[in-house]
Order: C-alpha cells, then sequence, then structure tokens
C-alpha cells in the first residue's frame, strides 16, 4: 500500500468488528515502525501500552466513557509521555551522540564537535525539560525572557509549555502507528476523550506519567457506513507566501 493508499484508508473507527481478531504481533511490530516518529530534540519521552487483556479492556473502555471506539476493540494501545525520564533520555542522546561523532567525524574535529553536543545535552535540554514549579519556574522564565533581549531564545519554557512538546511528539508516535496499522489493513481510532486518572490508575502508571492518547485497533464493521470525511475547505488551511 502506498502512502497516500494508507492515509486514505485510515478512519476514526467506532465500531469494529468482534468477529475478525487481530494479530497481536503485527500491532507490536506496528509500534515498533512507529518508534521511527520524529520526537523533539529526539528525547523519546513516550510509551506505548499495548492491552489485549479482556479485564483491563473493560477498564479501560469504563475510563473511555463507554465509547464503542473503545469498548468494541479487542486490543488498544495507550500512549503515554513521561516528563520524568528527561534526564536519563538526555545522557542517554549524549552517549549515542558522543559514539556518532567518533564514527562519522575526523579524529581532529571530535573535541568541538563533542563539545557542542555537551552543551545541548548536557546543560541546555536538562535546563529547559526540568520540572520547576513556583518561583523556580518563574525565574527560569524571567531568564529566558532576559537573555531574548539579546537573541533568539525558545520562548516557550513553562511547565505547561513542556507538557505541549512532549504530547505534540507523541502525537506523531501515534498517528506513525496508525498509518503503520492501516497498512497493514487493519483499523484504528484515536482518543482523548477519557478520565486520565482512572487510565493511570488502571495502568499503574506513576504520577508523573501523562497519558497523551489512546487508539483503539480493530477492524472495522463492514456493514456499519462510515460516511462522508468532513473537512473544511483545503484554501482556509493553506498559506502560500513567496
Ligand atoms: C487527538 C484526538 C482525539 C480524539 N478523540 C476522540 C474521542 O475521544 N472519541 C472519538 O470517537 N473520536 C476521537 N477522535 C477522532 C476524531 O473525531 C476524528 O479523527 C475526526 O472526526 C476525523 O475523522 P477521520 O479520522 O475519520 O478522518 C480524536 C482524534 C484526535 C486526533
Amino acid at each position: 500500500m502506498s502512502i497516500q493508499a494508507a492515509l486514505e484508508h485510515r478512519r476514526a473507527i467506532r465500531q469494529y468488528d468482534e468477529t475478525r481478531p487481530l494479530d497481536s504481533e503485527c500491532v507490536k511490530h506496528c509500534l515498533e515502525l512507529a518508534t521511527l516518529a520524529p520526537t523533539s530534540s529526539n528525547m523519546q519521552l513516550w510509551e506505548a501500552y499495548h492491552v489485549t487483556d479482556p479485564t483491563l479492556l473493560r477498564h479501560l473502555g469504563r475510563a473511555g466513557f463507554g465509547q464503542t471506539a473503545l469498548t468494541s476493540a479487542p486490543e488498544l494501545v495507550v500512549f503515554v509521555v513521561r516528563p520524568d525520564y528527561a534526564r536519563r533520555r538526555a545522557k542517554a542522546n549524549l552517549a549515542a551522540q558522543r559514539e556518532a561523532i567518533r564514527k562519522a567525524y575526523p579524529e581532529e574535529k571530535w573535541e568541538k564537535y563533542t563539545k557542542r553536543q555537551e552543551t545541548y545535552y548536557g546543560k541546555l535540554v536538562p535546563f529547559l525539560y526540568a520540572r520547576c514549579f513556583g518561583l523556580v519556574g518563574l525565574l527560569r522564565k524571567a531568564l529566558v525572557q532576559l537573555v531574548g533581549l539579546f537573541t533568539p531564545v525558545p520562548r516557550q519554557v513553562s511547565e505547561a509549555d513542556y507538557d505541549v512538546v512532549l504530547h505534540k511528539s507523541c502525537a506523531l508516535v501515534a498517528q506513525t502507528f496508525m498509518l503503520a496499522m492501516s497498512e497493514q489493513g487493519y483499523d484504528t481510532c484515536p482518543l482523548e476523550g477519557f478520565d486520565s486518572w482512572r487510565v493511570k490508575r488502571a495502568l499503574h502508571l506513576p504520577y508523573a506519567a501523562q497519558v497523551s492518547m489512546i487508539v483503539s485497533c480493530g477492524v472495522r464493521r463492514a456493514d456499519v457506513p462510515l460516511g462522508e470525511r468532513s473537512r473544511i475547505p483545503f484554501e482556509e488551511q493553506y498559506h502560500r507566501l513567496g
């Protein structure tokens, strides 16, 4: 299937055919493909919980207000973001960059290029991703605004801004997963209509974890009409400059 065909096949499916099981290994493979999605600073601060257990599926269906997109699905994938992994991911990225530099460049360039990565993953990223509440958060914001008087800086540095950063990347991962599923002829529905506290409790997730999206998975019912895709005119969204 071409990318275009996979995009056209993908619809938000709310009624799955309960007589058509999924190949769980195929779902897992699609999740592996989803790791190819880009993430901000390559921080990969997401996790996927692939749920096949019937009891857990029932709990999640209830947490999702009983939506049929959840309750009729044979399997669910819960995408979660992990701000609490930022330090360890920054360290892992720095180690990977050090190795990549040694492989890609002659020895005389190593120090210069490694220093750059050390500044980025060793100082800037931990500074930006650190959870800073209250006064410390305000100080970080003030510092950025001050430096920003003299040079371009990343302006969105509050806790809430960094939640956006994480969920943005996670959404790209979820979309990559849904397209991979589509390419396999499987169906999905992305959902944010759920009680995140109940979802976290069902999955035994720690306080710091945030549920980004649930993607239900299955095979669409052939006898339930989907209806036309509804999209606003492209001209309202497309702005060509230059
Ligand atoms: C972030 C996000 C959250 C969504 N949440 C829900 C949801 O809770 N329940 C639902 O039935 N559909 C949900 N949808 C599906 C959208 O309603 C659907 O994608 C949209 O109507 C377009 O239809 P299409 O995907 O078939 O093109 C969600 C989609 C996105 C991207």
